[in-house]
């Protein structure tokens, strides 16, 4: 059984007064029975720890740097994520690949760095609209999937989230049938790489303009685990009815 994962990225949103936001959601859900996880920008993770102290609610971080120490001003390595009081990171996301230009390759570094200091990796994925209308979207998530996950993964240290680019931020999803293709798509790939036991422990998240209107139907999707939601975590009482319709799903 896979346990339902809400996921909350908050991007380049939030400052120390923006925890009330969170404390408030850890209220609203003192004892749910899916993982909750808010990936603050890094300067909130810290904090965001200490509010929440005995809150089951997880802290994560955005990107972190596929090597562990070094000459790398500006970056963050997984460690000090951890050291922070982080227990997963967001790595690949589509914004990160393409203003930072990061390639699954790196997304995979990144990931066996992330999963060897003890932080659940969620990888994301996803075609761009152009790659939708002009190629097999299949083959994109394919490759992309194959090349950004670690050989090390277990369903305890990766979850992929599949978050078409188009529908990050546009109020666009694609239809529950597109969902579920590309879900069991990767599901398929995941047992045939790494056996039916892992394969199918890793949860499968969908993220592009999820929102409480949305959210049942796109939860009712087989191997759909959960979502990675932007816009709509960050503020408690936008995301806390997604996570009552995961609850619920
Ligand atoms: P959105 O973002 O929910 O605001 O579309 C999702 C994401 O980028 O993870």
């Amino acid at each position: 059984m896979r346990r339902k994962l809400a996921a909350g990225n908050w991007k380049m949103n939030g400052l120390n007064a923006t925890l009330a936001e969170l404390s408030a959601l850890a209220a609203e859900h003192p004892d749910t029975g899916v993982d909750l996880l808010i990936c603050p920008p890094a300067t909130l993770i810290a904090p965001a720890r200490a509010a929440l102290a005995g809150s089951p609610l997880q802290i994560g971080g955005q990107d972190c740097h596929a090597e562990t120490s070094g000459a790398y001003t500006g970056d963050l390595s997984a460690m000090m994520l951890r050291d922070a009081g982080a227990s997963a990171v967001i790595l690949g996301h589509s914004e990160r690949r393409a203003s930072h230009r990061e390639t699954s390759e790196e997304v995979r570094l990144k990931a066996n760095t992330a999963q060897a200091a003890g932080l659940m990796s969620v990888v994301c994925l996803g075609e761009s609209r152009f790659q939708r209308e002009a190629t097999n979207t299949l083959d994109i998530i394919g490759a992309q999937l194959s090349l950004s996950v670690p050989d090390s993964s277990t369903g305890e240290n990766l979850v992929v989230a599949y978050e078409p680019v188009w529908a990050i931020g546009s109020g666009l999803t694609p239809t529950p049938e597109q969902i579920g293709e590309v879900h069991t798509f990767m599901r398929a790939r995941l047992e045939h790489r790494f056996g039916p036991g892992i394969g199918r422990s890793v949860r499968l998240l969908y993220g592009g303009s999820v929102k409480a209107e949305n959210a049942a139907e796109i939860f009712a999707i087989p191997d759909v685990d959960g979502a990675l939601v932007g816009g709509a975590s960050l503020k408690a009482s936008d995301f806390s009815p997604i996570i009552e319709a995961l609850e619920a799903a």
